[in-house]
């Protein structure tokens, strides 16, 4: 047995905020973000709506789209780094709006890898025959961890959730292989100083403005494209398949620049690169699951068709899979 995606499903806000937004709040233009990042806009949440709020519209979408119900349900998990609460989890809260109450529900803390890294998981527990059902998430509101002073950082990222149904099934179809891969050495490249027991709420951590994420863009970018290139490369040798093989390849929407350097080292034409972060900028855990729910939705993956993941983020962690869609 091995899980196979029988449902997509997404969520965003409603706001959107502009390149042009962006002018009057920081010391940026429209056509350096576009140029540098290819990013045109990005979602907002309202005050009012949370990670879990976009967490269960996804969810709900993609079970309708499977034709599973809540109650089928045996895991649940949510990738995330802006959880509702520091504990319960959002899968939790999640788990509560849908009344999915037979399955086992956690969060998962891989930053922007955090998405392929709970799809692995589940994989793994539907292979072991532990589980036959299961809802994968990634959703953030970064906004609210976003320091709105930092051209360095606030103009690439944005709120919003993606969701998958994946059910156990043998055969050709569903998830091939994948790989995960993390460097602690290098978390002060991308991270939040608190608030954490490391740095408790406070004045002063506010004061410091250490609520808000913290990142060496340059860094982060460089690294990035090799560990996703060899992700890429080591998941597809691991299935005996080439570059040429890859029908559709939907990468962490993170940076345009970043996506094109991929594309190009693993010979990829455009058409067979999934991109949408110009609208919703980078989602973090959530970027995968948006994209794949669109291109799924846009119909850019047919039966039998061979779609490549890659993600990178906070951790550092990255992840590569590949799929029989
Ligand atoms: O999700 C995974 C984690 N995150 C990422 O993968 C992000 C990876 N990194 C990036 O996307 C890019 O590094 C950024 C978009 C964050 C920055 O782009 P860059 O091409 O690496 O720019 P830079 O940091 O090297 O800065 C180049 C110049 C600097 O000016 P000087 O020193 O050359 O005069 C910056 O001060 O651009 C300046 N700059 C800006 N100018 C206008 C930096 N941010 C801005 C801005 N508007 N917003």
């Amino acid at each position: 047995m091995r899980g196979r995606v029988t449902g997509t499903g997404s969520a965003v806000p409603d706001k959107v905020l502009s390149n042009h937004d962006l002018e009057s709040m920081v010391d940026t233009t429209d056509e350096w973000i576009v140029t540098r990042t290819g990013i045109r806009e990005r979602r907002i949440a309202a005050p009012d709506e949370f990670t879990s709020t976009f967490a269960t519209r996804a969810a709900l979408n993609a079970l309708e789209m499977a034709g599973v119900l809540p109650e089928e349900l045996d895991m649940i998990i949510v990738a995330t780094v802006t959880p509702d609460y520091p504990f319960p989890s959002t899968a939790c809260l999640l788990q509560n709006n849908i009344k999915a109450y037979n399955a086992a529900a956690f969060d998962m803390s891989a930053a922007c890898s955090g998405f392929l890294y709970a799809l692995t998981t589940v994989d793994r527990y539907i292979r072991s025959g532990a589980v036959k059902k299961a809802l994968v998430v990634g959703a953030e509101v970064l906004s609210r961890i976003v320091d709105w002073t930092d051209r360095n950082s606030c103009l690439l990222f944005g709120d919003g959730a993606g969701a998958v149904v994946v059910e156990a099934i043998s055969g050709e179809h569903g998830i091939k292989d994948s790989m995960l891969k993390s460097d602690g050495s290098c978390w002060e490249l991308l991270y939040q100083p608190g608030p954490g027991c490391r740095n408790p709420a406070s004045q002063k951590l506010l004061d410091g403005r250490q609520n808000y994420l913290r990142m060496q863009g340059n860094e982060v970018f460089k690294l990035a494209v090799r560990a996703m290139e060899e992700a890429a490369v080591k998941v597809l040798s691991a299935g005996g398949y080439c570059s040429d093989d890859i029908d559709l390849f939907v990468p962490h929407q993170a940076n345009k620049r970043i996506i094109d350097a991929i594309g190009k080292r693993l010979r990829l034409p455009d058409e067979k690169v999934f991109v949408n972060l110009d609208r919703y900028g980078n989602t973090s855990a959530a970027s995968i699951p948006i994209a794949l729910d669109e291109a799924n939705r846009a119909q850019r993956m047919r039966s039998g068709d061979l779609v490549l993941l890659d993600s990178f983020g906070g951790g550092l962690t990255w992840s590569a899979m590949s799929m029989i869609w």
